[in-house]
């Protein structure tokens, strides 16, 4: 069986026990920072099993893509090393929602391994959790398996956690026994490890949430989640004790071993690669850039632990993009989306290698060094982290490099390293939690503002330093739960609203507005009276502000469709922030925009304000909207209903910002910045409405004022400048010259100051009128006009002293320039020091000069 028909037959099995079967998500999941990729097919359900996401099924089934790497669940360091870790893999799974619980769970998995896939039941072994006598009985006198091929093991094994907090319960596995040919022991034997007994399908109970501090509260209804790996299972059915020898790898490395022209296709580089470029390539098709943060370093950290392995092999230069191509013909079919995004993966993965390959030499000649100068079988912290700070080599590469040769590395060493880099001031990860997020808040605020500037409202909660209160006075910063309000809470990069709440004697500033859950907080301070709890204050917006703002987020849709459109389709928004003063707004884009593409986006979006083209909002599902080909984020989660914000055909969004009616209202856009935010991501900052034509005016000024002063028009602004860079370059030659004149005519008279000292000539003089390059030129006409002897020139400049000392060739056997000068800049509380020919040095103490150079006699005498 294929591993295509293996996923459909499994999809279809679930169906036919009425499952839903439900898409793959994206791998980084939508709008949960608790976790770093998906890594299993629950993932995009646990708002379900959690019961605050309600859907219109109860069962589902689907083949989730998945990546173990970083983060609770982290193959990567095992990729290479055993037959069944990868770092990318497609998981298949059937879920209830407090549906079904055990009974069923355990009846589908037997069903369908042993009479849809025909799996010999002696092949099978099964675990549960050693406190879950009830999955225990279902196993033993409902399915009557083989007691003698059964485990009961604790949590380590079968109590299964989506992440540090989330849904989590005890588990029930089913294991495939590869044959005593294979090396392994059954689980919970000390051989366990082996690759003979291989997990195949993980039979979750889902009962808790676990939250930060550990403690487990049950879910509403016990739910199901089940995995079962598809490579592993497509393993066991084409009979290949390594699922890096299924189909789906099979052609996949024989594409690379070709590339990077290796013979044995059992090759464990060959197989890191072959697992790395589905991670990366799946990785970057769902939106991530290779960085130094969070899930860009984790991809950084594979596509550079895949290169060494390339280099291991011997390949030269790069190579990890051309896998891509070979990847797509595997997988181009099942995913179409990759095909589409080929061009834009291997790009992003060429750049990376460039830039990786410059410091791959060094980093790996300082690790050769230091292992072959080690004291035992340990590389210690510091080479971990010099390697990782200097060359970012990433720890888990040089552990994997240590582990090659038989060493250990020095774990704790780097981490103490590391911290102190922190502690230096770097960035803690973006993972923080408001303290508000910890409120019991189950207010429900209706948003107005799409057709209100103002409203009457009920003060439904107040909240002081993250407590509830019952009432505020004057002059408290607080933050008032309304059951409606006209003010718009930050949301899809706009920002929040600013305004007055108005009570019947009492006043409160908002200066923001934001969301938690389905609150609306208006954030600000009691500017007058008290305000209680159930009181109704009358709401009012800035309107002014909410006008500005509008301007720039709708100009913001327009510069997103005008992107695509320009630099093409793989524009992908990857932040925005839209405000009263302007628009900012990062996407995906390999390489800086160029001014001539910045001239055309700006026309573009120009040319649809004048269309003005009336702002349509239409409700609609989900469904519908992605027939209406409305752009939608990525990591967005989206309820059912959605908001679809039309201008025209030029632009369909999803949305629930606020915007103008017409686009015409935006009246003029103009960019006023482009730069790199992060490897692959760019930031257009731009401005609208009176600021935009402000700018304009502005810099029309500011070009008359500059023509002007050049007494010249506009239009030939440009060449004045440019004559004028001319004519200050010829200056500067000119000027250089005369210096030289200068300090040749001094030469003459100078030379008449040397003086004979023990047989020596000896000039040490100070001199006028010359900076330190002149300096240089005039103490080698003076040698060559001495012929032999010792020179020491001193000039003044900006209130210290260039010095500088020559000694004739004849002269370097007995006297050192640069030695002389060191004790010469000393005693002026300067430094300095060169060669035995010549030195140079600066000194602070002008009036010791006299003193000094009279000091150069006598060192003359005495060497
Ligand atoms: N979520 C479970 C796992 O990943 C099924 O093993």
């Amino acid at each position: 069986m294929s591993s295509s028909e293996i996923r459909e037959a499994f999809l279809a099995f679930f169906e036919s026990k009425g499952h839903q079967r439900v898409d793959s998500s994206s791998l980084v999941p939508a709008n949960d920072p608790t976790l770093l990729f998906t890594n299993a097919g629950m993932v995009q359900f646990k708002d379900c099993f959690l019961g605050t996401e309600k859907r219109n099924y109860t069962r589902a089934t689907s083949s989730q893509r998945c990546v173990r790497a970083g983060g609770k669940h982290n193959d990567l360091e095992n990729v290479g090393y055993t037959a069944r870790h990868h770092t990318f893999f497609e998981m298949l799974g059937n879920f209830s929602f407090g549906d079904y619980f055990k009974k069923e769970a355990i009846q589908f998995a037997w069903e369908f391994l042993t009479e849809v896939l025909k799996l010999p039941k002696e092949k099978l072994w099964v675990t549960v959790h050693d406190d879950d006598k009830e999955s225990e009985a279902i196993w033993f006198n409902e399915i009557k398996i083989d007691q003698t091929r059964f485990s009961r093991l604790g949590d380590k094994d079968n109590f299964w956690a989506m992440g540090d907090t989330g849904p989590c319960g005890p588990c029930s596995e089913i294991f495939y026994d590869h044959g005593e040919e294979v090396a392994g022991g059954p689980p919970g034997s000390p051989e366990e490890d082996g690759d003979r007994y291989i997990e195949i399908w993980n039979l979750v109970f889902m009962q808790f949430n676990r939250s930060k501090d550990g403690s487990m509260a049950p879910l509403p209804r016990p739910s199901v989640d089940t995995g079962m790996g598809l490579e592993r299972i497509a393993a066991v059915m084409q009979h290949v004790h390594n699922n890096y020898q299924i189909d789906l790898f099979d052609n996949l490395i024989r594409y690379i071993a070709d590339i990077i022209e290796v013979k044995s296709l059992t090759n464990q580089s060959l197989r890191v690669i072959a697992d790395h470029i589905r991670s990366c390539s799946f990785l970057i098709l769902d939106g991530v850039m290779p960085g130094n943060e969070g899930r860009a370093y984790v991809l950084r950290r594979i596509i550079r632990r895949a290169i060494r392995h390339g280099n291991k092999l011997g390949v030269q230069g790069s190579f990890f993009h051309r896998l891509v191509e070979g990847l797509v013909q595997q997988m181009g079919d099942a995913y179409p989306e990759l095909r589409q995004k080929q061009s834009i993966i291997s790009e992003t993965l060429l750049r990376e290698e460039e830039q990786f390959a410059r410091t791959l030499e060094q980093g790996m000649k300082i690790l050769e060094q230091d292992i072959a100068h080690l004291e035992g079988s340990e590389i210690q912290g510091e080479t971990l982290f010099k390697l990782y700070d200097t060359y970012g080599f990433p720890i888990d590469l040089t552990a994997d490099i240590a582990r090659e040769k038989g060493l250990t590395v020095d774990l704790a060493g780097f981490d103490v390293c590391m911290e102190e880099q922190k502690r230096r001031g770097r960035e803690e990860n973006q993972f923080i939690t408001d303290y508000n997020e910890s409120l019991n808040l189950n207010e429900q605020t209706e948003f107005l503002g799409y057709q209100q500037i103002e409203g009457q409202a009920v003060v439904q909660q107040l909240i002081v330093e993250g407590g509830l209160v019952d009432a505020i006075t004057q002059d408290t910063k607080a933050e008032i739960v309304l059951d409606k309000t006209p003010f718009y809470a930050e949301s899809g990069g706009q920002v929040g609203d600013k305004g007055i709440l108005f009570g019947s004697d009492s006043e409160f500033e908002v200066i923001d507005t934001i969301k938690l859950r389905d609150a609306f907080l208006h954030r600000g301070i009691v500017r007058r009276g008290t305000i209680k709890r159930g009181e109704s204050l009358s709401a009012k917006i800035n309107t002014h502000e909410r006008q500005e703002i509008a301007l720039n987020h709708s100009a913001t849709h327009l510069l997103h469709a005008a992107l695509r459109q320009i630099l093409g389709e793989h524009v992908e928004q990857k932040g925005s922030l839209v405000d009263s003063q302007r628009l900012r707004f990062d996407f995906s884009h390999p390489v800086a925009v160029t001014e001539e593409e910045i001239f055309k986006i700006e026309q573009l979006v120009n040319q649809q304000i004048r269309a003005n083209h009336t702002v349509e909002t239409q409700l609609t599902s989900i469904d519908q909207a992605k027939k209406l080909g409305a752009m939608m984020l990525f990591g967005e989660k989206y309820g059912e209903t959605v908001r679809v914000l039309k201008m025209a055909d030029f632009s369909v969004e999803l949305c629930g910002g606020t915007h103008v009616k017409q686009t015409g209202d935006i009246g003029l856009f103009k960019v006023i910045g482009e730069q790199g935010i992060a490897s692959g991501v760019r930031r257009i900052e731009a401005i609208t409405g009176d600021s935009a034509v402000e700018y304009t005016q502005k810099q029309g000024w500011l070009i008359n004022q500059l023509a002007s002063s050049l007494k010249t028009d506009r239009l030939s602004l440009s060449e004045k400048v440019e004559q004028l860079i001319v004519k200050s370059k010829k200056q500067d030659r000119e000027i250089d010259k005369l210096k030289l004149k200068i300090s040749a005519s001094q030469g003459g008279d100078l030379l008449s100051r040397a003086v004979d000292v023990v047989g020596v000539k000896l000039l040490a003089v100070k001199v006028d009128g010359v900076d330190a390059k002149g300096l240089r030129d005039l103490s080698d006409q003076l040698k060559s006009k001495l012929g032999s002897g010792i020179i020491v020139l001193a000039a003044e400049l900006e209130g210290k002293l260039s010095l500088i000392t020559g000694v004739t060739k004849d002269l370097t056997p007995r006297y050192h320039a640069g030695n002389l000068m060191k004790e010469l800049s000393a005693m002026l509380d300067g430094r300095g020091g060169g060669r035995p020919d010549m030195a140079q040095g600066g000194g602070n103490n002008l009036a010791k000069l006299d003193e000094a150079l009279a000091w150069v006699e006598r060192w003359v005498s005495e060497q």
